[in-house]
């Protein structure tokens, strides 16, 4: 029965997105990168006329749209915007830290690139493809709608095969950043709202017929089974043959599609090298048809929970994390690129960890993929963050969509082992059934991984020290998780050797937030707050409290790198920064990054015992 589920998951999972292309990084593609004309547009008075009526609905919109890329046929002729004279900006990248006159802005930018573009074969299709842009995307192609995507950080594409010409082409995007109480985020964050095409946008061709999407896995129920699933989207993909080939474990399987250009695959093998955190051995997996073929890099592994121990290949395993926002180390803004993932997984190493928290929202593609190869465990979420529109469906559509494309992208990636549904959501019976349909989604989407979220933490009444979970969505996680800032938010750090965690699940623990502000450089007492010895004293603190909890099997300490927020406008320390980072904005390491770093490094030594 198990099995029959798996597949009809997979299955679920591959029809669950408008044809949304994976491995994009191993397609041949043709970059939009560099710099886009664009245009401020407070009053979006290029997307609705006078009247306030979208020219999107009109049947013919007229110079005054912008997406019609205008220009006056003659001195005589009106048109009042010109992207061509227009300043430009670089894509990727978020635009507030590329202007200062943008620093703050929070509206409509529009964007246009103009390109000529050859086909390779003429019978080829060809795909617009967005990596992210935050927060609307309302995109065109020579004056044409493309659609409309909403959320800021995961990928979509369209078709525009049809549209194309060899000459002048102008991809026009309209993006637009105002935080809205029905989003997703909501209206409040504790992270810089960055805006615009905050990563790649790439042109990506494809035979007619191709492969859109693969899963291929280890069976959870079989260590000697690699099971997938592939799909071909095209107008003749039924009955046809593909080829899975995985040559350094000799397999090379034909498979047919079924009507619907579907196939799966089972093959068996007695010397998988299985992907673990010390040896992340990764396989070329090839997926081959007679028109097209995409090479991934696959590990394979499977994580479970038993009680209160998580497993990875059935071996126990204590998450030494570190918790990321997506912020460029050293260059600020955004992070988007493989140099970015790069500093900021090599600081986590450096740190001691083997896991990393990937918050609040998916990040590039970049650090999945980089994790991968580096073997550092990865959990994954949706900016489902504190006082989301838990009544509105729309809001629900939105969350689900951002979870099922986040799982689409990442399935194939051994490090990711866990899909995080919320962060710090305060509970009600809507927030209760809200998270509990994203999590049955999850588990339809994607069985072999495990859920969690940062649930709410309480004190058993009376007792203002004993702290418990009551929240009800920890009947739901495979991992129990939370944040808790004693010695910050809630007393100072002697407060921790008071406080006894009485945790009854039997569930694993993995605390996902602790942490203090500590201005890089500023030193003073241990009592003195944002100091770099008040910071390092609470991790002494914290480290020592979490210790006794038995069954703490992981932690992602806030955070890695100090990160922007328009909450945090403490002058001198800082000014417009939260400063929990254990590195600098400018990479210098706090002294608490040297106290979890000790603390890892001898849970690492006593684990190999
Ligand atoms: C919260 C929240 C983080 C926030 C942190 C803080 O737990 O999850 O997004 O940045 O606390 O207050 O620094």
């Amino acid at each position: 029965m198990k099995k029959i589920f798996l597949f009809a998951a997979l299955l679920q999972l591959i029809s669950a997105q408008e044809n949304l292309l994976i491995n994009v990084y191993n397609r041949p593609a043709k970059s939009l990168s560099g710099q886009w004309n664009y245009i401020v547009d407070p009053y979006e008075n290029g997307f609705y006329n006078y009247r306030y009526e979208p020219y999107d609905n009109a049947k013919d919109p007229g110079k005054g749209a912008y997406f019609t890329n205008a220009k006056p046929k003659d001195k005589t002729e009106l048109v009042e915007y010109d992207f061509d004279k227009s300043d430009t900006i670089a894509v990727p990248g978020d635009w507030n830290t590329q202007k200062e006159k943008l620093f703050y802005y929070e509206g409509t930018i529009w964007y246009k690139k103009s390109f000529d573009y050859r086909k390779k074969k003429n019978t080829n299709r060809v795909f617009v493809y967005f990596e992210a842009a935050n927060y609307q995307a309302d995109v065109y192609l020579n004056g044409t709608k493309l659609g409309k995507h909403i959320g800021g950080f995961t990928p979509f594409n369209y078709e525009v095969t049809k549209l194309l010409k060899e000459k002048d082409n102008f991809l026009v995007v309209k993006v637009d950043n105002k935080r809205k109480k029905e989003g997703v985020p909501t209206l409040n964050t504790d992270w810089w709202n960055y805006g615009g095409l905050t990563r790649d946008v790439k042109l990506v061709e494809t035979s007619d017929d191709f492969i859109q999407d693969y899963v291929i896995q280890l069976d959870p129920n079989d260590r000697k089974k690699i099971k997938g699933t592939v799909t071909l989207n095209g107008s003749d993909i039924a009955q046809k043959k593909i080829r899975i080939i995985i040559p350094e474990l000799g397999l090379d399987q034909m498979i047919v599609t079924d009507s619907s250009g579907t196939a799966s695959v089972e093959m068996q093998s007695q010397k998988i090298s299985y992907w673990t955190t010390q040896n992340p051995h990764v396989y070329n997996v090839i997926v081959q048809t007679q028109k097209d073929e995409v090479v991934d890099q696959i590990g394979f592994r499977t994580i479970t929970t038993k009680e209160q121990n998580i497993l990875l290949n059935n071996t126990e395993i204590f998450l030494r994390g570190i918790s990321i926002h997506e912020e460029s180390p050293v260059r600020h803004g955004r992070a988007h690129s493989l140099d970015d993932a790069k500093q900021l997984l090599t600081w986590a190493k450096e740190l001691g960890c083997n896991y990393v928290r990937l918050a609040h929202y998916p990040h590039n593609e970049h650090m999945a993929r980089l994790a991968d190869k580096m073997g550092i465990l990865v959990w994954e979420e949706i900016p489902v963050y504190w006082t989301i529109s838990w009544d509105n469906e729309e809001t629900y559509r939105n969350a689900e969509h951002q979870l099922t494309t986040m799982i689409n992208r990442d399935k194939n990636r051994a490090s990711v082992i866990i899909w995080s549904m919320a962060n710090e959501t305060p509970t009600s019976d809507l927030r209760n059934i809200f998270l509990g349909k994203l999590a049955a989604k999850t588990r339809a989407l994607d069985p072999t991984r495990l859920i969690s979220a940062a649930l709410e933490q309480s004190s058993v009444p009376g007792n203002p020290n004993v702290k418990i979970i009551s929240d009800p969505f920890a009947n739901v996680v495979d991992i129990l998780s939370f944040n808790q800032y004693i010695g910050w938010y809630d007393g100072l750090p002697n407060k921790c050797k008071d406080i006894r965690w009485n945790i009854t699940q039997n569930k694993p623990v993995v605390i996902s937030e602790f942490g203090a502000d500590a201005k890089y450089g500023f030193h003073a007492d241990t009592l003195t707050r944002f100091s770099e010895e008040y910071q390092e004293y609470l991790y002494k603190e914290t480290l020592e409290m979490i210790s006794a909890i038995p069954q703490l099997r992981g932690i992602s300490p806030w955070i890695l790198v100090d990160f922007r927020s328009p909450r945090r406008t403490l002058p001198n320390i800082q000014d417009g920064w939260n400063r929990k980072g254990l590195i600098s904005d400018d990479g210098k390491k706090k002294k608490a990054f040297f106290v979890l770093q000790k603390f890892y490094n001898t849970k690492a030594a006593m684990n190999k015992k």
